[in-house]
């Protein structure tokens, strides 16, 4: 099987240059946020908050979760037999998943299922650790960045698209604390793997950072 990971910070642009790529590539696209937010769902739903540790200890057991792929390569999140896939993209969540993801009993919880997702398919997987810790062995590693502004600017427009109220100021500030807790936690934080090729997308079209990826890709995978 081959893989292609891409991590890199909130808004970089990971999962609309890995949906391109594994178009291309007919790989599967394995979005591992979307992972750590069927969790964090799970906590929300149990009232359990996202720093309460011994909550978050005690019912992991409970969260069935499971990511099914459609004929269109889709993935749809399933947590405890439903699909949770419409609930995972809000602010609470993206912060539930953020602040659950620093405990090392959930990064330990999550690990084999990506794993085993890549045991089974090609697959061009996105996160924060692919490169590093879930699939060190990874034939291509893209390190993702741009400036806080372009990702805040870029996240903005997806989220005033569901809500027109949504503030430029409150998603850069988010996202700037999300960054911090993401590369700060003391497990597998984000960080570019010593063999990953970093792509700076600020002032980048869609297609040309697609191009670049699946250029390495053609050069990498035989
Ligand atoms: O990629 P995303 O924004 O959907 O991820 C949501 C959160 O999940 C992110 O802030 C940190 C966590 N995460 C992680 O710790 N490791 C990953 N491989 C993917 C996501």
């Amino acid at each position: 099987m081959h893989a292609i990971a891409i991590d890199g910070p909130a808004g970089a642009g990971k999962s609309t240059m890995a949906k391109a790529v594994a178009k291309a590539l007919n790989y599967v696209y394995v979005d591992t946020g979307a992972i750590y937010r069927t969790l964090g769902c799970h906590y929300e739903m149990l009232g359990i908050g996202p720093k309460d540790a011994d909550g978050i200890t005690r019912l992991i057991g409970d969260a069935y979760i499971e990511a099914r792929y459609t004929e269109q390569g889709e993935q749809r999140m399933f947590l405890n037999g439903e699909d949770v896939t419409g609930l995972l993209r809000t602010p609470e969540i993206s912060d539930y998943a953020s602040k659950i993801s620093a405990f090392p009993v959930v990064r330990e919880y999550l690990l084999d299922m990506q794993r085993q997702i890549a045991r089974e398919h090609n697959v061009v997987m996105d996160g924060r650790d692919i490169g590093t810790v879930v699939l060190p062995d990874a034939e291509v590693k893209i390190f993702l960045t741009a400036t806080p502004e372009e990702r805040a600017r870029r996240r903005f427009e997806e989220l005033r698209l569901k809500n027109p109220k949504t503030s430029y100021e409150k998603v850069y500030q988010d996202l700037l604390q999300r960054d911090h807790q993401d590369t700060t936690r003391k497990i597998a934080p984000l960080r570019k793997a010593s063999d990953a090729v970093e792509l700076d997308t600020t002032n980048l079209t869609i297609e040309e950072s697609v191009e670049a990826i699946l250029k390495l890709a053609q050069e990498k995978i035989r």
